[in-house]
């Protein structure tokens, strides 16, 4: 695998390869690299979670990592991105992390670079290492896909997490559902009714509103948000015993979730935020060394 750029490339046998490798990294510790390699992570859009887990990762695999903030970057002076990236492949740069706002901004580059790009989240597209620590995370939980109900509640047509997640999960044998207000369904089937599946999921992954990427389109108040379509208080008294409540994160408390779900036993989004180091390495070392 040279490049990780969407969960459509991977085959099931490949990710199950990745979350091994997280998996032994999370047992025995993150081994460095047998040789130096220099990476630098692009991130044109916010993030607290995916650029510091990264960095982590590269730095417990004895990366090099060459700072870059496109704030203060070429950029700003009408540098494109296939040319900042030409840039760093020149100064010898092996390996880029890149976020940005433009869905599939990477088609543009992998054939035009001889480096390896992994995808940190394109626009509304794709989010692979988020589907992957997700996937590490419900795998941790339950030892299997197979049979489980995925409830992937939320923003959905601006979700790249949505889009990661519901092809990988679907091919690794779980049934998944969608509820979302019928503004945000995307190209998805969803329900809008929580009642009709709360009590049917194994996992229930809620989804950011993602504000951002409205367009000024008002439909809801956080509250009347919450009431319809968040995962209540109350409505999280009809989960099943087993049932764990993940999110991407940053969450919007008291919107997408009640604000004491976030830190309450069934919650597992601080072990998916975990996991996301072990992902991430597990990806930088398969891409650098060839593994698979
Ligand atoms: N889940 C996620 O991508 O978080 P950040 O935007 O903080 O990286």
């Amino acid at each position: 695998m040279k490049h990780l750029v969407s969960m459509k490339q991977l085959t099931n046998e490949q990710i199950h390869a990745l979350l091994d490798r997280a998996d032994t990294f999370k047992k025995d510790g993150i081994r460095e690299l047998p040789g130096k390699y220099t990476v630098s992570n692009l991130f044109f859009e916010p993030s607290t979670r995916t650029k510091m887990s990264f960095e982590m990762a590269e730095r417990k695999l004895g990366m090099d990592v060459l700072p870059f903030e496109a704030g203060f970057s070429s950029t700003l002076k009408g540098e494109t991105l296939y040319d900042t990236v030409k840039t760093l492949e020149a100064i010898g740069v092996d390996t880029l992390v890149i976020r940005h706002p433009e869905d599939g901004y990477y088609e543009q580059l992998i054939e035009r670079t001889n480096l390896s790009i992994v995808n940190a989240g394109d626009g509304s597209g794709q989010h692979p290492t988020q589907s992957l620590l997700d996937l590490f995370t419900i795998k941790e939980e339950f030892g299997t896909f197979e049979g489980l109900t995925v409830l992937i509640a939320g923003d959905i047509a601006h979700s790249r997490v949505a889009r990661s997640n519901a092809d990988a999960l679907k091919n690794l044998g779980a049934k998944v559902i969608f509820l979302s207000p019928a503004e945000w369904a995307g190209e998805f089937n969803c329900v809008n009714r929580w009642d009709d599946v709360i009590g049917q999921c194994d996992v229930v992954m809620l989804l950011r509103v993602q504000h951002e990427r409205h367009e000024g389109d008002v439909y809801f108040t956080k509250e009347s948000y919450h009431a319809q379509y968040g995962l209540t208080e109350e409505r999280a008294k009809q989960l099943q015993d087993h049932t764990i409540i993940m999110h991407p994160a940053p969450f919007n408390r008291g919107v997408e979730i009640a604000d004491y779900l976030i830190e309450s036993p069934k919650s597992r989004i601080f072990q998916q935020i975990e996991n996301g180091v072990f992902i991430r390495a597990a990806v930088l070392e398969t891409i650098l060394t060839g593994r698979n």
